[in-house]
């Protein structure tokens, strides 16, 4: 695991972008992509690339990492609606190459299933990842078995708290969500992770210390050989 610090949110981006942009250049890629506010400062760089090169994504896949259950397709702070307003809407993608877990579907085992033989049937070239406070990766909370696949995961109460800042009230943050496990983030060639702000310092110094727990699942990414870890200062201030 290769750590990387910048000296502000602006700076991380722009390394991701170098290291995305690698990646996409290739023209036929597999992107895993993340939701959050992370990674909306490196969305912003790929859609300006978009529309100053032309850099072309007609022939790039998407798997995202998770979607909320119990909220619709359409609700603004949907992943769905999350990933069109921040990268898909500005960029020539092929939406039928973009792919994310219907929190929506109404047999939501089958779409586990369905999103999981997607993922066993697709290599993706880099998977993009932020980190929840207490370390989680995709929606996989502290304690998920590194052996999980696509699931229905609760959210945490501190998960839930630190969502609540999307929605009008914290009753109105859903409770559950679909995430890819932690086995099929570990399946992606390259991971590149992203972590700004002092409310991720502890969650940093916790991977960076090397100990591989559960209770960390950020930890898990310490047994894949190709991880770029780039955060700010703030979040690198307690190593
Ligand atoms: C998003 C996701 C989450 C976030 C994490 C950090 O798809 O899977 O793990 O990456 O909660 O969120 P932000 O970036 O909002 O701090």
């Amino acid at each position: 695991m290769k750590f990387i610090v910048k000296e502000n949110y602006e700076e991380v981006c722009k390394e991701a972008f170098k290291i995305m942009k690698e990646v996409v250049d290739k023209g036929n890629s597999t992107l895993g992509l993340a939701t959050g506010s992370t990674p909306i400062g490196l969305y912003n760089l790929l859609v300006e690339d978009h529309k100053t090169n032309h850099t072309s994504y007609k022939n790039i896949k998407t798997f995202n990492l998770d979607e909320y259950v119990g909220i619709a397709k359409s609700h603004y702070e949907s992943y769905d609606s999350f990933m069109k307003r921040n990268l898909f809407s500005h960029i020539d993608i092929n939406m039928d190459n973009v792919n994310l877990p219907r929190g929506y579907a109404e047999d939501l085992e089958q779409e586990c299933k369905r999103y999981n033989e997607l993922l066993e049937n697709n290599t993706v070239d880099i998977q993009l990842l932020g980190i929840g406070a207490n370390g989680h990766i995709g929606f996989n909370e502290p304690g998920t078995p590194f052996d999980s696949v696509t699931y229905i995961t609760n959210l945490t109460e501190k998960t839930i708290k630190d969502n609540s800042r999307f929605f009008d009230s914290i009753s109105e943050v859903p409770t559950k969500a679909i995430t890819m496990g932690i086995k099929n983030i570990l399946q992606a060639k390259k991971i590149l992770l992203l972590a700004t702000g002092k409310n991720k310092a502890e969650a940093i110094k916790r991977l960076h210390d090397n100990v591989i727990t559960e209770d960390l699942p950020a930890s898990a990414l310490h047994m894949h050989k190709d991880v770029i870890v780039i955060v700010d200062k703030d979040a690198y201030s307690l190593v």
